[in-house]
């Protein structure tokens, strides 16, 4: 099965995925790195996983990075040993493809100037998350990135890294006039961090075949989210990879014909970090507003960057697009319980766009930014609905909702998320089937 994100990232995949792997063998991830951050709340305990898949929490579950996933081999060993000092042990089931390319610390400097000269220069921020990922991504379509396969050969991994780095640093010393990144340092470093990491990588294609044939069942999990795909999100306001369904079997090293089902998270409204074109868009700074109580009490806040999301009313005419994109067979949706006491809920059903009213979401980020949103009216409720199980306990408007959520989006859901914790969980049909 596939999981992933609907909207702009932050739905709550992590919990779904956490929740799912109940009843799987494996988790993998696929594409992204640690610009991703999922929090999982577990009997009331919070814990943030960025590059690690979310089964981790479960200790008989196996996790598996795929070779579309950037590994930033720092970030990596201290969110292990984050996870082991909380009594996770994690090494034994954690296998990483061998062919991830790393993020190096010069990928890092390229962002972080790159975001600055862009504001310099009049063009406005992409409003990355700073890690790096975007210029690790250039390296390994540009067939020049160093891979985790090359930490195990010091002489190969020299040669790769003094070739990069020249690139690198001519682009950020002529180009973007910032300090360079040193050789020396950068390759003593990635010797050090190559001993613990060594064991860790796989051919994980290969493992994952193994898994299919012994009957397991495995979880793909995607990060950020469909419209943030590097193709058919709102380029170029966008993370650098594919975040649809279809790269799960590239970014894994599986064939598309493995994936049985494909749930989208969508978010009972919607919210969006960095730059772009968002046409449900709310102001979330004035008290008492719709959008400061979404931002509000759904807290909404990077996990990774600590920055604002902003926020605005569910998109149905987007959600049509992701659904049609992944082949979505079932949508979660999460975060119900944030509309609750709201007296009134509005939809975005589609878009008038110079002159011409529209259904789905345009492709081109400009069309979009043009987009005035058409809006359809339904009552709230006013009873809770935070951490229900049940659909017959969902007051009547909410279900009113989220039917009409289906309907137009064009995907029927599958299950509905109502707080945090594992338990908060109302499943319609089961992704699994069972
Ligand atoms: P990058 O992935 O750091 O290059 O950032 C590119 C865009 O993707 C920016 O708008 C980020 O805010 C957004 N982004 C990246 N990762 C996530 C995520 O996990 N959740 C939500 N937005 C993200």
């Amino acid at each position: 099965m596939v999981v992933v994100g609907n909207q702009w990232g932050d739905e709550g995949k992590g919990k779904v995925v956490d929740w799912l792997t109940e009843q799987a063998q494996g988790v993998v991830r696929f594409q992204g790195g640690h610009n991703a951050g999922h929090t999982l709340v577990i009997g009331g305990q919070k814990t943030a996983l960025q590059l690690i898949p979310s089964g981790a929490m479960r200790a008989d579950v196996a996790c598996y990075i795929g070779n579309g996933v950037v590994v930033d081999p720092e970030h990596l060993m201290a969110e292990i040993g984050r996870l082991e000092a909380a009594g996770v042990e994690l090494r034994a089931r954690l296998r990483i493809s061998e062919a991830c390319p790393l993020v190096l610390p010069s990928h890092v400097a390229l962002d972080l100037a790159r975001e600055a000269s862009r504001e310099t220069r009049g063009l406005g921020r992409i409003g990355t998350t700073g890690k790096g990922i975007g210029p690790a991504y250039e390296d390994k379509v540009a067939r020049r990135a160093v891979r985790l396969q090359d930490l195990k050969h010091p002489r190969r991994l020299a040669d790769k890294l003094r070739e990069t780095l020249d690139w690198h640093n001519f682009a950020l010393r002529e180009y973007l006039h910032v300090a360079p990144v040193e050789f020396e340092p950068t390759y003593q470093r990635l010797l050090q961090l190559a001993e613990p990491i060594a064991p860790l990588l796989a051919d994980v294609g290969h493992c994952l075949q193994r898994c299919r044939e012994r009957g397991e069942r495995l979880l793909f999990e995607g990060a950020q989210g469909t419209l943030l795909d590097v193709d058919h999100g709102t380029y170029p306001y966008v993370t650098s990879s594919n975040c649809v369904a279809g790269n799960a079997a590239a970014g894994a090293g599986i064939g598309p014909r493995a994936i049985d089902y494909v749930l989208g998270i969508t978010k009972a409204y919607t919210t969006r970090v960095g730059s772009g074109p968002f046409p449900s868009e709310l102001p979330i700074d004035q008290p008492g507003s719709v959008g400061h109580h979404l931002h509000t009490v759904g807290q909404e806040r990077g996990t990774v960057t600590g920055r604002a999301r902003r926020c605005g009313w569910i998109d149905t005419a987007a959600l049509k697009r992701a659904n049609l994109i992944n082949s979505t067979s079932g949508q979660c949706i999460t975060k119900l319980d944030v509309l609750d006491g709201l007296p009134e809920i509005l939809l975005c059903t589609g878009y008038r766009l110079d002159g011409r009213d529209i259904d789905i979401l345009p492709l081109d980020a400009d069309d979009i930014a043009r987009c005035q949103p058409h809006y359809e009216r339904m009552p709230g409720w006013k009873e809770t609905t935070a951490g229900l199980t049940r659909w017959e306990q969902l007051p009547r408007e909410a279900r009113a909702y989220l039917e009409r959520v289906a309907e137009l989006s064009g995907t029927p859901i599958s299950m509905v998320s109502t707080g945090p914790d594992r338990e908060h969980t109302i499943v319609l049909q089961h992704p699994f089937g069972d």
